[in-house]
């Protein structure tokens, strides 16, 4: 079972896990990145404090199969939100890639991730590891489920245009990081999160898996 911070509002929670980004920046570390609509405020905010990223590795959570360049990619998507707003090197920014071996490779070299900030979907995704993916999964190619393409249409011009698959970090990627915080937004993931935080670990629940954490914090805002 996960202690669910409840703040106040929107402003609340981008300022709060700001904070503990902001902490983790004064030193020199590697952050696995979310996209979304909910990490948006996060990003602003991070933006405004002017940060020194010149130490920072990044590590996205995932990316469509798609065309990086494309203006709906999670590529453009951190390059206009965070990346292109501050110091940080272009090098040093990485996405899920092929082989993923590599990107694994890549990520674990040296120590271990410090910080892993997560959204999850409306299905209890986290990342794009959908309902049924095994806690022992690593980066891999996925197939995205129905309602992950419905719920993430709102970002395409039509629904036909989201792609069907992207490349993910796996549940047990994720779960290698030392610290976790998921971020969730609004009243219609509130459901999903009392399941995922308090109800059974099982993999048809992808972010019940953040139970079996030793440090996980979880902060919502309706
Ligand atoms: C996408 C991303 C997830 C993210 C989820 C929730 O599917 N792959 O990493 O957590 O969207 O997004 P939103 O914050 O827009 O609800």
């Amino acid at each position: 079972m996960i202690n669910i911070r409840v703040l106040k509002n929107y402003n609340e929670l981008s300022s709060t896990v700001a904070d503990i980004v902001e902490a983790q920046i004064k030193e020199q570390s590697k952050l696995v990145l979310p996209t979304g609509s909910t990490p948006l405020g996060l990003y602003k905010e991070l933006v405004n404090r002017k940060l020194d990223w010149s130490l920072i590795l990044t590590f996205n959570l995932d990316e469509y199969l798609m065309n990086p360049d494309h203006p709906c990619s999670y590529h453009s998507y951190m390059k206009k939100n965070l990346f292109d707003r501050t110091n940080i090197y272009p090098d040093n920014c990485h996405f899920p890639f092929r082989p993923t071996l590599s990107f694994e490779d890549k990520m674990t070299l040296g120590r271990r991730i410090d910080l892993c900030i997560l959204g999850i979907g409306t299905n209890g995704h986290i990342a794009f590891n959908e309902p049924g993916s095994s806690f022992k999964s690593r980066t891999r190619v996925v197939n995205l489920s129905l309602q992950t393409i419905q719920d993430n249409s709102r970002f395409f011009d039509s629904i036909e245009d989201v792609p069907k698959q992207a490349i993910t970090m796996g549940l047990r990627t994720i779960m290698e990081s030392k610290k976790i915080v998921l971020m969730v937004n609004g009243k219609h993931k509130l459901t999903i999160l009392n399941v995922a935080m308090n109800g059974e670990i099982i993999e048809t629940v992808p972010a019940s898996i953040l139970q079996r954490h030793n440090n996980v914090e979880v902060y919502y805002c309706d």
